[in-house]
């Protein structure tokens, strides 16, 4: 069975774009694939995080991991901070890495634009997450489109790394979804949806009350020529409501426009408000059951002492590549 590694930062609620992009391909992949799905939060800390906040985050995620569907008797689900060897490998992948190629990351430099003060680990995130990847030997990183650069970086860091020193990691792929790998703000859909918008109306969290959702939907931003069809440049709106629709439904985009002919947004919009309050409604259920339970202490228990076995015998391959520490057999 080939390997799967991806991770999600606990740095706030879950979107609809987290969602489609990461958690769907997730459950897809989970029958196929060794998968290990991690709680980053040693990543969320690159920016100022309320303590009290990241552990009800952490906790809450891992929630919804299992509530989207994740098996725990499947997937390996574990909290990035509670496997000591991702801040271990994370420190050796710096080592490799280049200030200037770190410097190009354009997530680094969204992120740190106009600020004053800026953590050195926002800087050296991408090789702390090219360590999470490349512990567990993995062939295949699920994830949106706009981790593709961080994905390419880890790429690249442990071919250098197998040239330098010896070839013991797995070069892994990136796998994309073909529809939804980039899910609008529905505010400003030419940008990404996400947590971090300080406008909340821009994003749908998967924890949304139904009138939220029915709100925020229906106060998307689209265009006035009222005809639902697709077309990502001229009608960047009605194209993300469209694929939101598509994944939702099953249904082909044209098949949606069809429907829609000689309809007005307001229909569509109420449809597809009804169609993702249905769709979340099973999720928001299991994971109120799922908090007030002790099952997530035993999976989180259980998902960190697996993660630690493997991760230990790759620590121990590259601190014997670099020559760190003693001789070990
Ligand atoms: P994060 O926490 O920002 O996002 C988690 C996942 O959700 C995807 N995503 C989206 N997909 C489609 N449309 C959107 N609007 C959208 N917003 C977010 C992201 O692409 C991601 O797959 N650096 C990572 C976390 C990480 C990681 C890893 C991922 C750390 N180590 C190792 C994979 C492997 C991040 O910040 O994701």
């Amino acid at each position: 069975m080939k390997t799967i590694f991806s991770g999600i930062q606990p740095s706030g609620t879950i979107t609809l774009g987290n969602y489609i992009g990461a958690l769907k391909q997730f459950i897809e992949l989970q029958n196929e694939y060794n998968c290990y799905f991690c709680i980053v939060d040693q990543h969320a800390i690159t920016v100022p995080q309320d303590r009290l906040e990241l552990r009800k985050n952490i906790r809450s995620l891992a929630a919804l991991y299992i509530a989207v569907g994740i098996d725990p008797e499947k997937a390996t689900l574990f909290v990035q901070s509670e496997v000591p060897a991702h801040a271990q490998a994370g420190w050796m992948m710096q080592c490799v890495s280049y200030i200037g190629e770190l410097e190009r990351m354009t997530q680094f430099k969204d992120k740190s634009e106009g600020k004053d003060a800026v953590s050195a680990g926002l800087l050296t995130y991408p090789p702390l997450m090219a360590a999470d990847i490349l512990l567990y030997s993995t062939d295949l990183v699920p994830v949106g489109e706009d981790q593709k650069q961080h994905l390419e970086l880890t790429r690249d860091l442990a071919e250098r790394f197998n040239k330098k020193y010896n070839d013991i990691f797995t070069i892994p792929e990136v796998r994309i979804p073909k529809v939804g790998a980039r899910i609008m703000s529905l505010q400003e859909p030419t940008k990404k949806m996400s947590k971090s918008d300080p406008n909340t109306k821009s994003f749908i969290s998967i924890l949304d009350e139904p009138k939220v959702i029915e709100k925020k939907i229906k106060s998307a931003v689209t265009d006035s020529d009222g005809i639902v069809k697709f077309d990502k440049e001229k009608k960047p709106g009605v194209s993300n409501l469209l694929t939101i629709y598509s994944i939702f439904t099953g249904k082909q985009i044209e098949d949606i426009v069809a429907m829609y002919e000689g309809k007005g947004y307001g229909d569509f919009k109420g449809d597809l408000a009804q169609i993702v309050v249905n769709s979340l409604k099973p999720i928001q259920d299991k994971y109120h059951e799922l908090m007030n339970s002790e099952e997530l202490d035993k999976i989180l228990d259980n998902g960190a002492e697996k993660a630690n076995r493997v991760a230990q015998k790759m620590i121990k391959k590259m601190e014997n590549a670099m020559g760190l520490g003693r001789k070990r057999r």
